[in-house]
């Protein structure tokens, strides 16, 4: 019965696509058939908006798991600031065909009623790792991420879960959280996707005028740059050398730049201090607030 219900939803998804699904209940129905069957189920948690960074994402998910589910919700209670909510840039038409084109199963798309009939009050902390850097400048905002990727876990069950390391930080509290809950779910980490000029592919670059998006090409260009300049000098100076080029950039205003160690996300002093080193950076173009990172010991 369960492999013919199986057989029937891989034809009807053949004929179709992917399944556009709105509710958890939906969601858990539609999965149940393929977890019967030990089938592997892929999770890209995404807030839309989608572009190529997301796409490898999938691309990785369809490749490894035999089921691939990609969430589209933007999350109100991981955003400090509600101008930032209300600008969030929205494309589900455009979403659908590029998934539909990476081979992803279903696209689940609740509403914020379905994700939080009531007021989620979980406190999720894992300090330093999210009080440091974004999580110092953003309060809630790892909460939030936490709430919400904790409730995807919960209706999806996946085996593996996709991140993208641009948000370097919010995977490391994902996997603090999955330790923490004992969720046995395998966090993927994947490389950042950047333009042909180096800017990381975000959701919020289509925010950009064509002058910020043309000063925010200092961003990548300068990490690179540092990269090198890291080779044959210290963490202090390579610190200053960032911190100089970006203050020097037309338009642009640096909010941090932290060389930590890669799994603490604690600042480092000397190179020796860790085999992981990581240069996160987060940079206004104009009003808009851009991360990226880069790596310098691996
Ligand atoms: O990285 C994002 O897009 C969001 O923070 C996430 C993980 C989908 C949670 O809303």
């Amino acid at each position: 019965m369960v492999y013919f219900a199986l057989f029937f939803e891989c034809k009807r998804i053949n004929i179709i696509g992917m399944k556009v699904i709105n509710t958890i209940k939906d969601l858990k129905a539609a999965l149940s058939a393929y977890r019967t069957a030990g089938k592997k189920v892929g999770l890209v948690p995404t807030m839309g908006a989608l572009h190529a960074g997301h796409a490898s994402l999938v691309k990785r998910s369809v490749q490894d798991n035999d089921v691939t589910v990609v969430s589209d919700f933007v999350n109100p209670t991981q955003f400090n600031d509600k101008n930032d909510l209300v600008n969030y840039p929205h494309q589900l038409d455009a979403d659908i065909k590029l998934l539909e084109s990476c081979g992803a199963t279903f696209l689940f798309a609740p509403s914020v009623e379905e994700m939080y009939p009531e007021p989620d009050t979980r406190h999720f902390s894992y300090p330093p790792i999210d009080t440091v850097m974004e999580g110092a400048r953003r309060p809630g905002h790892f909460n939030g991420v936490c709430q919400i990727v904790s409730k995807l876990f919960m209706a999806v069950e996946p085996d593996k879960a996709y991140f993208g390391e641009k948000d370097f930080q919010q995977v490391a509290v994902i996997r603090a959280m999955v330790k923490d809950l004992k969720l046995g779910i395998e966090i993927v980490s994947c490389p950042i996707i950047r333009e042909d000029g180096g800017l990381a592919l975000s959701s919020r670059n289509q925010l950009l005028s064509p002058e910020e998006r043309s000063n925010a090409l200092n961003i990548s260009k300068t990490l690179f740059q540092s990269r090198d300049y890291a080779a044959s000098h210290t963490v202090a100076d390579t610190q200053k050398f960032v911190e100089e080029r970006i203050y020097l950039a037309e338009g642009l205003r640096l909010e941090y730049f932290e060389i930590v160690d890669g799994n603490s996300l604690q600042k480092i002093a000397d190179w020796k201090d860790t085999s992981f080193a990581v240069g996160c950076i987060t940079v206004f173009s104009g009003k808009i607030r851009l991360i990226d990172n880069i790596k310098y010991k691996e």
